[in-house]
Parts: structure tokens; sequence; C-alpha cells
């Protein structure tokens, strides 16, 4: 990382242990203070957007509040899901009382500014939030979260395989059902933590699931719940399906296939 320093704060307004939120080149940077050292990244959740400013720091790792993503701040590298992008994270360095960071040459995908040569420092006017406060403009350039969704489309999916109703022949169906912000099936995300089937009267089967979400929050919840039970509804001989929401235990990583690792650039 390098780039063109601009003055963030004054050092004295970042209390040790401490934090603030500036916004710097039409950029919301959040600045921690370290034990004396000082650390800079986008105030913003590569997930979906979250204020990363008024998230729990340990041990250099702090929690989107949101869905619990967590971000190194020294890097702005994504440590935890839901996140797989890292937010931006900028040089620091403290002169004359002063904190400066590198603006142009973000880790991330932000966007660089003027050509200004690396270390002068420019007359930018850096307006103070605290954490928590509603910025005066719009995060702009820094939005690097993808805002659209893939949607499943049941409809378009091809037809489950055909033949005996079974815990498999179910899980494979499920596997076209896509979480909209990961573009991952919720069958290799680890999602679907049960699977039953149970004749009826009229000699058919219905089918029930217990289904988790990467979070409590999940905001893509009620669309994969839906776009389950349309996708099994359609599979021959089922008479109904039930999806049961289950948040205990909670959806942990490790719970993802190699094939979903893969996919979400996860080694
Ligand atoms: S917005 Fe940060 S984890 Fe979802």
């Amino acid at each position: 990382m390098s780039g063109t320093y601009v003055k963030a704060a004054r050092a004295d307004e970042v209390p040790a242990g401490g934090r603030l939120v500036v916004e710097v080149d039409e950029r919301l940077i959040v600045l921690f203070n370290v034990s004396g050292q000082f650390y800079a990244i986008d105030d913003v959740c590569t997930h979906d957007d979250g204020p990363l400013s008024e998230g729990e720091l340990k041990d250099y790792a702090v929690a989107c509040p949101r869905h619990g993503a967590k971000f190194d701040i020294r890097s702005g590298g994504a440590l935890t899901m839901p996140a797989t992008r890292a937010t931006g994270a900028y040089d620091v360095k403290v002169e004359n009382g002063d904190v400066l960071i590198a603006i142009g040459a973000a880790s991330s995908a932000a966007e660089t500014t003027n050509a200004t040569p690396v270390g002068q420092v420019a007359a930018a006017a850096p307006t103070v939030h605290q954490p928590g406060q509603e910025p005066a403009t719009a995060a702009g350039p820094i939005a690097t979260a993808p805002s659209g969704v893939a949607p499943s489309d049941p409809a378009a999916a091809p037809e489950a395989a055909a033949g005996p109703l079974s815990e498999d022949s179910v899980r494979e169906a499920l596997k076209q059902v896509i979480d909209p912000e990961l573009f991952v099936n919720i069958v290799d995300l680890g999602l679907i933590y049960g699977v039953t089937l149970s004749d009826t009267p009229d000699g058919q089967s219905f089918i029930g699931i217990d289904m988790t979400m990467t979070s409590p929050a999940c905001p893509a919840g009620p669309q994969l719940i839906q776009n389950s039970k349309d996708v099994l509804g359609r599979l021959p001989g089922v008479s109904g399906v039930d999806v049961k929401l289950v948040m205990i235990p909670p959806w942990t990583p490790d719970r993802m296939t190699e094939a979903a690792r893969d996919q979400l650039g996860i080694f």
C-alpha cells in the first residue's frame, strides 16, 4: 500500500483503545488506536455495508455489528464469513501530532485519487464522525459490496434426478437454491442440517427440512426458504414440504464443503 498522505485527524482525537470515523476524499474511514499504533480501514463491511466502526475489536479483528464478519484492521482482510472480500485498508503515519493516511492506494478496490507524490501531505479537509453517527454524505466509492443478488431461479433449474425420493435426492435438488449473497448453493454452504421423509396416506412423501442461515439476521432467509419449498414441491411424489429454521447449533464456516470453499476462494 502507498499513496498520497492526507491528514485524517489529530492523534489526540483517537485515544488509545479508541476509534474515530473520518471522511476523507468522500470515503468514510475508521481510525483505530491500538496501544499508540494507528490503523485505518474503510468503515464498510464488504458483506452488506455494515459499519465496522461500531463493531467490537479484539486482537486486531473488528467484528461487523450486523452479521459478525471479522476484518483484520491491519490489512482490511476478511477473516470470517459471511464476508469474503477485504475492505479497504490504508497506510498510516503520525507527523507533528497528526494522523496521516495514504489515500490513493487502499489494499482493496478503493478508487485512486490525484497523483501528489507519496509522502507529500495533501490539503484534504477531513470531516470527523462519531461511530454510529449518520455520515453527512453517502459513502460513495467505498460501497464495494455487491448490491445486486443472483436470485435462485428454481423455474429455470434442471429437473431433479428422477427415481425414488431419498435424502440424497432431496439434497441434490436443494443444490438448485443459491445463496444470493455468496452465490453458492445452500447444500454446499452447509445450511441443511436435516432431511426427513414421511409417507403420507395417499402414497406420497412429505419432506421436512431443518435449515440454518449464515447469520441470525440473514436478509436472504425468507427467499432461501421459499425457493427450497418451490424446488422440493416440484419433485415427483411429494405431497408437501416444511422448512424449519434452526439456529442452534449456529452455522460456522467449517460446515462448507470443499466445493464451496473453492468457489469462495477460501483455503
Ligand atoms: S453486513 Fe457485515 S457481516 Fe453482514
